[in-house]
């Protein structure tokens, strides 16, 4: 059988939990895809650095576009991050070159993902992302696959596991901001840069990227009313704790009278809630639709291990064969949101 052929561009904590996955599992990922799962080619900024893999038996680029241009390459999967750059150069590359594109880039996708959805759909070619959103919760599948006959009403959830962390622990262990920040740094939950974890700027690009899937909208990042959770003190958490609540970074998109609402803020929930429960790196995401009333879908937003595995997850479905519009449907029919900043407005 012809095998499906990666080229990885990336080999930070996603890029070789991909490798593992693929070097540990490859035999069940033949079967799960019908066809066996290759990698061909790798590309990072150092050749040197040891990454705990072998990847001695893959091709070496240095060049990301290049990578994305190759010929002996089906899909090529970008895991190296960053909003604009090399990132986008290579998916933009990788899609006229005709290759499916795999990505767990939410930063690049919420302010450029009309664009190249657009540009897939052009080329006939997937844009698969199942990774950005929640990481190991595959909750873009149940959005676009399994909740698709639904009017989808309300999303909620949290959605960064940096800040879930920095403030179950400033209330579990009485620790400040600051040595908390920490601990998540050496979790390697951060994103290279942090500001867009405690901002709240990675969270809202996840928030853009589902209100895209729910709500057939454009992804339109400055819809998000937004708020970080730098300035939150012990102090607030107390407060909070003695009237039986929690303070989470909530993501919420709703569709009002108003039009579409959208907000990444830090909110009060009640301590005794499924989201105030929720503890440590873990997303939380409840969906409200019209036919399935309410489901909640909960487990790891990030790691090594649960990303690798929305990406795995993605790549199969391309092996089999399953197509869909990147957004659930074509990006041409998605509409600019009626939108109103869920604050302020
Ligand atoms: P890392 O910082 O761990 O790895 C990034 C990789 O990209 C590194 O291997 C780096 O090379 C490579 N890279 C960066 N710039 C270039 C360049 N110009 N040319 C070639 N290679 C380059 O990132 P993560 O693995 O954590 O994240 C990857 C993506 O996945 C990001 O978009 C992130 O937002 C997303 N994501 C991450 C999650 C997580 O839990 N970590 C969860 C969900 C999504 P080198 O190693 O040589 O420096
Ligand atoms: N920095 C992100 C988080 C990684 O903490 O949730 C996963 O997207």
């Amino acid at each position: 059988t012809t095998p499906l052929r990666l080229g990885i561009a990336g080999l930070g904590t996603v890029g070789t939990g991909l490798i593992k996955i693929v070097q540990t599992n490859g035999d069940l990922l033949a079967r799960r895809a019908g066809r066996p799962i290759e990698i061909v080619a790798v590309c990072a900024r150092s050749r040197t650095r040891n990454r705990g893999v072998d990847i001695s038996t893959y091709d070496w680029e240095d060049d990301p576009v290049a990578l994305a241009r190759r010929d002996d390459i089906d899909i090529v999967v970008e895991l190296m991050g960053g909003e604009n750059g090399p990132a986008k150069a290579l998916t933009e590359a990788a899609i006229a070159a005709g290759k499916h594109v795999v990505s767990a880039n939410k930063a690049l996708l919420a302010i450029h993902g009309q664009a190249l959805a657009e540009a897939a759909e052009a080329q006939d070619v997937s844009l698969r992302f199942e990774a950005a959103v929640a990481g190991g919760i595959p909750v873009i599948k149940a959005l676009s696959e399994g909740l698709a006959g639904n009017r989808i009403t309300r999303i909620k959830g949290v959605m960064n596991g940096t800040c879930n962390y920095i403030l179950t622990r400033m209330e579990d262990a009485g620790l400040p901001y600051e040595t908390v920040f920490e601990e998540a740094s050496q979790l390697g939950y951060l994103e290279a840069d942090p500001t867009l974890d405690v901002g709240g700027i990675d969270a809202a690009h996840k928030l853009t990227l589902l209100s895209a899937i729910a709500f057939g909208v454009r992804p339109d990042f400055d819809a998000i009313a937004l708020g970080g959770i730098e300035r939150i003190s012990i102090e607030d958490i107390r407060a909070a704790a003695d009237l039986g609540l929690r303070i989470k970074l909530l993501g919420v998109a709703q569709m009002t009278g108003r039009g579409l609402e959208q907000s990444m803020t830090p909110c009060l929930v009640p301590a005794d809630s499924p989201l105030g429960q929720l503890k440590g790196g873990t997303n939380m995401i409840v969906i409200e639709g019209d036919a399935v009333e309410q489901i909640i879908l909960r487990g790891p937003g990030a790691g090594e291990g649960p990303t690798a595995s929305a990406v795995i997850g993605d790549v199969i479905d391309i092996a089999r064969g399953f197509r869909m519009p990147v957004f659930g449907q074509p990006a041409t029919t998605l509409e600019a949101a009626v939108s109103a900043k869920a604050m302020g407005s």
